[in-house]
């Protein structure tokens, strides 16, 4: 018997060193699968699937130089490698892996936060579409190409709650409200990760940062975050809680602290919010080096109490700080992190790869034909023109002085943008190798194609984005007098808003409204055209310009979409998901904010009240806001019930008519304010919208829904309650322009 169980333990121990991991692949499950073949790992094994490096040719981070990757990779002490993009060079780095004794495939991530080759709008351009279906068709394309490249995994999407315009990652999320910001989450997992991990275009996405990142102290990029944990679980909170709830792989822990707490280290967010509350199974990844960076944080005092205070917390991966690689067999074999913990962080790891169908074939991202066909796909630019017109703001048209006729004689093209190429781009653009910007279509390129053979574009440059020459003023204003129409472009350049891009003056920089003054001295009409990636203050250009667009940096298809909406073959729809305030001194400053004891109720009204005396009390745009060539009215509110029981939904109707003279879309939007609570509640929240289309002269019905879930909130002990009482039902076209409304009641 005993000769027997000696045999069958030292044929057992052959398969295991024989054969490689693959073979495992061949169980069941994801999770029985790494299970098994986890019980063949060494512990220095294990630490490396935790390691994530960053590829040598690109950097999103302080680089740390280290000659050795190869080789610890080939050792199988490296999980994952980030920015290698394309079948080439991920070919490359998995062929290494596949030289380790276990064959352990990499995991490739990189940051397609808006597109892979064929680039879209920036994420808060295209959160004013409200449209979480195009988002996710967007995301869909990205994941195409990008995992045709050979990527497994995006670090995206970014669901952080922003209210800080100087804050300049403002750009790579969905704006203020939890509410929308949740359902664009969801929808961009949907989009990324398809129907299902293991598909060949699915991406694994990952929510980031968790948690708060978007709520840094004066919106200073990396500052602290303090907060209730009331206003955590109400506002900034939920949308992560969407992407779970949609299935998210993985999620990535922010750089700043929370009450003192840095994230990476925290276990209450990491284990007992997401883990336990939510039931999260995939893994975290920390942020690039934010394991480490919990040294100067001071909440620890070296490389190896990091690495303890990040595993303890939940954090998974560690990404480019190495406090993993250099800590974690020595904290495990001093006690002081259970062998338990190292190896649900692997498992957690493992079964991702399995999910993808690593093991499966460790190649199957790596196909150059797959490659090549996706990259030149004609449909992925067909959906980065419908998404880019979808995000321009019309944000003023005196006169209807937009659209454009497209046979106007004499156009004056002038500034910054007009023929600018990587601008369109936008922060977070991939650098994809071997592909050059000539897929990118310049504003010039865009208006040229579109408007008739009779037509003469003027071009001049005027101006750079930033800086104090005036040497093009002369020619632009000579120009100008010449055209039927002058079309001015303007803004800030695409590296002022993204990673590390804070400002404490987000005005229009350099010379560019003084250009614009002399524009319109002219006496010609002028459409400015605002290219961004945050809120600006544009005091100046709001008051003056007779007809602004706001455009953020729209992506390989920008200068299609801006000629689609000058000439109205697309009538503008979207609305502003974000405040935009008068001046920087009025930030921070969000439509759903609270009443206070002495409010502010309306612009002569100021003393003794909570207000700025030398201000207007209101935004300059509010949350919501955003015009179209037509006009819509609301009328016939209708409620099925003015009194309603907690598990009782009410159905609020209300007509919207196109009563202008073009086609277009609305957003309708529906607020609610709750009278009275335990705790405060905002004047004002987002609790539904509907986007309609509407031929001229047409009307429609469109129902919203409420239930006591959307009308919960969390008390003073961060408990979720949704108290009986009145809420005021408002109906609008923004967050300031109510139309309608009416009062309901919820009874016990
Ligand atoms: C730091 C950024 O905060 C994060 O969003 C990004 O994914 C990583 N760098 C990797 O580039």
């Amino acid at each position: 018997m005993k000769t027997t169980r000696t045999l069958a333990a030292m044929a057992w121990v052959l398969v295991m060193t024989t054969f490689p991991a693959q073979l495992f692949s061949q169980a069941n499950d994801a999770y029985s699968r790494a299970d098994s073949l986890l019980k063949m790992m060494t512990l220095p094994e294990k630490i490396g699937q935790l390691n994530q490096y960053n590829d040598d040719w690109n950097a999103t981070g302080p680089v740390t130089v280290d000659p050795g990757k190869a080789e610890q990779v080939k050792n199988g002490e490296v999980g994952s490698l980030l920015n290698c993009v394309t079948v080439q060079r991920t070919r490359k780095w998995q062929s290494v892996a596949m030289q380790s004794r276990l064959k352990i495939p990499l995991l490739f991530g990189q940051d397609v936060i808006h597109g892979y080759k064929t680039t879209f709008p920036i994420p808060l351009g295209e959160s004013c579409s409200w449209d979480p279906d195009a988002i996710e068709r967007s995301e869909r394309v990205a994941a195409d190409e990008a995992s045709a490249a050979g990527i497994h995994w995006t670090f995206a999407p970014m669901v952080d709650i922003a209210r800080d315009p100087r804050w300049g990652r403002v750009m790579e999320g969905s704006g203020e409200d939890p509410y929308l910001g949740s359902l664009i989450a969801a929808a961009r997992v949907r989009g990324l990760q398809g129907k299902k991990l293991g598909g060949t275009n699915s991406l694994m996405a990952c929510a980031k940062h968790f948690a708060a990142y978007g709520a840094a102290i004066g919106g200073r990029d990396y500052n602290s975050v303090d907060m209730s944990d009331r206003l955590l679980r109400e506002i900034y909170l939920p949308p992560f809680k969407a992407a779970v709830d949609a299935g998210v792989a993985t999620l990535m822990t922010s750089f700043n602290d929370i009450n003192g707490v840095p994230s990476t280290g925290n276990r209450e967010l990491l284990t007992q919010i997401l883990r336990k509350e939510w039931g999260f199974t995939g893994f975290v990844v920390s942020d690039w080096g934010s394991v480490g960076e919990m040294i100067n944080h001071g909440n620890v005092s070296n490389d190896y109490e990091a690495a303890l205070s990040a595993i303890n917390a939940g954090c998974d991966m560690d990404m480019e700080s190495r406090c993993y690689r250099n800590n974690l067999e020595k904290l495990v074999k001093e006690g002081k992190v259970d062998i338990f913990a190292i190896d649900e962080a692997v498992r957690r790891i493992l079964e991702k790869k399995f999910e993808l169908g690593l093991f499966d074939d460790p190649y199957r991202f790596c196909n150059e034909e797959r490659e090549r066909k996706a990259l030149s796909n004609p449909e992925h630019p067909a959906m980065a023109r419908e998404m880019a017109r979808k995000s321009i703001v019309l944000l003023k048209n005196e006169n209807h002085l937009l659209p454009l006729s497209p046979t106007l004689k004499n156009i004056a093209v002038i500034g910054p943008m007009v023929k600018a190429v990587n601008q369109n781009k936008g922060f977070w653009d991939v650098n994809v190798p071997g592909v050059d910007s000539n897929f990118v279509v310049t504003w010039w390129q865009g208006i040229s194609a579109r408007v008739s053979r009779e037509t003469t574009l003027h071009y001049a440059h005027g101006c750079d984005f930033e800086g104090t020459s005036r040497a093009g003023f002369e020619e632009v204003v000579a120009i100008a007098k010449q055209a039927d129409v002058v079309l001015f472009t303007m803004g800030e350049r695409r590296d002022m808003s993204g990673e590390a891009r804070s400002r404490s003056d987000i005005g229009i920089p350099g010379v560019q409204e003084e250009l614009l003054e002399l524009l319109l001295k002219t006496g010609k009409p002028v459409v400015v055209l605002i290219s961004a990636g945050r809120p600006l203050v544009f005091k100046y250009t709001a008051e003056h310009a007779p007809a602004i667009l706001y455009t953020w940096w729209l992506g390989s298809e920008a200068g299609n979409a801006i000629a689609d909406v000058l000439f109205g073959d697309y009538n503008p729809s979207a609305k502003f998901t974000m405040t935009f305030p008068r001046s920087v001194g009025q930030i921070p400053i969000n439509y759903s904010h609270f009443n206070t004891g002495r409010p502010a109720r309306n612009d002569s009204d100021r003393v003794y009240r909570s207000a700025y005396t030398d201000l207007s009390i209101y935004p300059q745009y509010e949350f919501g806001y955003g015009l179209s060539y037509t006009s819509f009215g609301y009328s016939n509110l209708e409620v099925n019930r003015k009194q309603f029981r907690k598990n009782e939904v009410i159905d609020i109707h209300v007509t919207i008519s196109n009563t202008g003279a073009f086609d277009g879309e609305e957003i309708a939007q529906l607020y609610v304010r709750d009278l009275v609570g335990s705790v405060s509640r905002p004047v004002s929240e987002l609790k539904d919208f509907a986007k309609v289309f509407l031929r001229k002269g047409e009307s429609t019905t469109v129902t919203f829904h409420l239930d006591a879930a959307k009308l919960s909130f969390y008390d003073q002990h961060a408990q979720l309650v949704s108290e009986p009482g009145f809420f005021d039902v408002m109906v609008g076209a923004s967050s300031r322009d109510i139309r309608l409304q009416e009062r309901v009641e919820m009874v016990k």
